[in-house]
């Protein structure tokens, strides 16, 4: 049979002590929410899907609260004990929830963030409605995934294009949504394997919520 998505994340997340994705916030997240934490000293952010939370202790050593929601148990232990490590545990909040129907503890936030949620695009509708929904008006809602767009030349990320948002299938997404897209593209990256450097397309977004 096959495993549940909380299955499979648990049993990798529990694999070993490291953190999988690393201590370092993702780089599109720290260049996109930099200005916005800059302009506001005490925010509140959701970290949608935010695994072992790099990202959430980010946010919290800038003095900002930060609520991880993240259907994986094993992941938010993780991310509880990274941030006791960075002595900002009473920044952040852990809510083991599906991210196509939760309720934030924080609600309503300055920000949203999504990292990396590799979900079935039906699914992604539903956790940017939901997440839009727990975002002030004037706030922010940030996105980075694996995109779609050029994925027979990209080396990382999951192998169904279903699971990979493209600039039309976030478009599409979005269009009913009380939101205004300030930045919604393709970069272009490199990641490590094997064979060396090879190429990769991050599909970033940035948008306001009206
Ligand atoms: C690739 S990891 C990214 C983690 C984090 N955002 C980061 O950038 O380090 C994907 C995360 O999505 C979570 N996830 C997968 N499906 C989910 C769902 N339906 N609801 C909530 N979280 C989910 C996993 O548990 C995992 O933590």
């Amino acid at each position: 049979m096959d495993k549940t998505p909380a299955e499979y994340w648990n049993e990798k997340f529990s694999a070993t002590d490291d953190l999988i994705y690393t201590e370092t916030v993702n780089r599109f997240v720290e260049e996109l929410a930099s200005p916005i934490v800059a302009a506001k000293k005490k925010g509140k952010v959701i970290d949608l899907a935010g695994g072992e939370g790099r990202n959430s202790v980010w946010f919290a050593e800038r003095g900002w609260q930060a609520e991880n929601i993240d259907i994986s148990s094993a992941g938010l232990t993780k991310f509880l004990a990274f941030a006791e490590r960075r002595g900002v545990s009473e920044k952040v909040f852990a809510n083991c929830a599906d991210a196509t129907g939760f309720e934030s503890v924080l609600y309503p936030v300055d920000l949203g963030v999504v990292a990396y949620l590799q979900i079935k695009q039906e699914s992604l509708a539903e956790a940017l409605e939901c997440l839009i929904d727990q975002i002030k008006p004037g706030g922010h809602v940030i996105g980075v995934w694996h995109s779609r767009d050029n994925m027979d030349n990209d080396y990382n990320g999951p192998r169904d294009a279903d699971v990979r948002p493209s600039v039309a299938t976030i478009t599409e997404m979005l269009s009913g949504l009380p939101v205004e897209i300030e930045v919604l593209e393709n970069r272009d990256g490199q990641v490590q394997t094997k064979e060396g450097l090879k190429p990769s397309v991050t599909l970033v977004l940035k948008a306001k919520v009206l």
